[in-house]
């Protein structure tokens, strides 16, 4: 079974049920337990693929189709393992009109990279945030968690695309 460590103790051969059913106990039986669970178990296996909705459904007693409906109405909910680097790029309304539409293609086509995709070689993945806090000092993004602000031309796209190079 594929799968990458975040930084919870994981046995090599733990059966995705077998780690849900352990997470699922850390949250006991109280009301609202799907989405802690989720988050945890994007932590363990670095996404929620259809293997894990359909674990957590069976530990939840909920149906399959109410998992999925909460893993993909979050952005946050990755379908597949991000690459080594993540640039959240804002697209709500203020930073689009500082021209982040254009900015973000820019972004795109120099880190070789499709908005919501990762890069084939894994080093990059680039994903829509909806406003960083940060609307003033716009167009914004996060790159590895960090806020970087001012993304308003070449200058600021290449520092992004030299942290993501290393
Ligand atoms: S709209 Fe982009 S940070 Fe608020």
């Amino acid at each position: 079974m594929e799968r990458e460590s975040r930084g919870m103790n994981m046995a090599v051969d733990e059966s995705i049920e077998a780690i849900v059913a352990r997470l699922a106990a850390t949250h006991g039986d109280r009301r609202g337990a799907l989405l802690p669970l989720l988050h945890d178990l994007q932590e363990a296996l670095g996404k929620v693929d259809d293997a894990a909705v359909a674990a957590v459904a069976a530990a939840l007693n909920l149906s399959r189709a109410e998992v999925h409906g909460v893993v993909t109405f979050y952005h946050d909910f990755r379908r597949a393992p991000a690459g080594r680097h993540v640039v959240k790029y804002c697209r709500a309304e203020s930073c689009q009109s500082r021209g982040g539409a254009a900015i973000e293609a820019a972004l795109a086509r120099r880190l070789d990279v499709t908005m919501g995709e990762t890069r084939a070689d894994g080093q990059v993945t680039l994903e829509p945030v909806y406003c960083l806090g940060l609307c003033a000092i716009g167009p914004n993004a996060l790159v590895d968690g960090a806020p970087v602000a001012r993304i308003d031309g070449d200058a600021a796209i290449e520092r992004i695309a030299a942290t993501v190079a290393a």
